[in-house]
């Protein structure tokens, strides 16, 4: 992919994770005294096993989940203390991309990248649905970006899903993000769309110095697409290291059990 100048942030977002502890309504105890450092441009995986509190972490991050205690800051911001206008600001600038793709299927896909200026676009201008000509050119400058541009006037409903999920990915990029998050970006696709995908997240780390933060459960994509690894077990974190050299070993104690072909994608 090739980046367009205006789509490289100025400055991208660190993230601070103070001693955090996540109880839902119910009582389940998602996250459990998690703190992390990471930094403005790091390229973060995160695994575990299914309910260890991987999407909690992202939801926590981008303040979709409040934190029972603790405290998280994006950037400048510490969530919690923000306004409602702060708080949406502050939500424009991470782009989020899901396994499910979240498009609006049956409009375009470029309807669906120009979604990702709505956070910068004043309301009277959106209820117009009124995108200025600069919005549409970072729009066709992300579809290029993630090698889409020929789909631009296709029903998202129409595309593979290697292609929804780089449509995803141009909506984040035409946010301009100071932070990426992705869950489980390819748990729905075939091996081929999974590695292009992650590479086009990793192509946004080192190409744009985004800071992106992956949630994996494959240990393989974690180990190739992450310069730094989290594992977490039961809402606690029980690894945070290199990714390349985490052994099968960390994978066990993080998994808290053996390895199984399900947990290695291939391809
Ligand atoms: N909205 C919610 N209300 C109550 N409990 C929840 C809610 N969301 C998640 N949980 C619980 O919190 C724990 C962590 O869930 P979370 O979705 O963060 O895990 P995960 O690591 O993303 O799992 P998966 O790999 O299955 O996506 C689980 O026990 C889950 O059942
Ligand atoms: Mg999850």
């Amino acid at each position: 992919m090739t980046l367009a100048p205006q789509q490289v942030t100025s400055r991208s977002w660190p993230v601070r994770v103070r001693d955090v502890t996540v109880r839902y309504p119910g009582g389940v105890t998602a996250l459990d005294g998690v703190t992390l450092d990471i930094e403005a441009g790091e390229m973060v995986s995160v695994v575990g096993l299914s309910g260890s509190g991987k999407s909690t972490l992202i939801r926590t991050i981008n303040g979709l989940v409040p934190v029972t205690s603790g405290e998280v800051t994006v950037g400048e911001h510490t969530l919690g203390r923000l306004s409602g206008r702060q708080a949406r600001a502050v939500r424009g600038s991470i782009g989020m991309i899901f396994q499910s793709f979240n498009l609006a299927r049956r409009t375009t896909v470029l309807n669906n990248v120009l979604v990702g200026r709505l956070a910068h676009t004043p309301t009277w201008r959106t209820l117009l649905g009124a995108y200025t000509a600069a919005d549409k050119q970072l729009a066709f400058e992300a579809l290029d970006s993630v090698g889409i541009l020929d789909k631009t006037w296709q029903r998202a409903s129409n595309l593979s899903g290697g292609q929804q999920q780089r449509v995803a990915i141009a909506r984040a990029l035409t946010q301009q993000p100071r932070i990426v998050l992705a869950d489980e970006p390819v748990a729905s696709l075939d091996p081929p769309s999974a590695h292009a995908v992650m590479g086009d997240l990793r192509r946004i780390n080192t190409e744009l110095g985004i800071t992106v933060l992956t949630n994996l459960h494959l240990l393989d994509l974690a180990r190739e697409y992450g310069t730094r690894m989290i594992g977490l077990r039961a809402g606690k974190v029980v690894y945070d290291g290199p990714a390349a050299t985490a052994s099968d070993a960390v994978f066990e104690e993080i998994y808290g059990r053996s390895i199984r072909q399900q947990d290695v994608l291939g391809g």
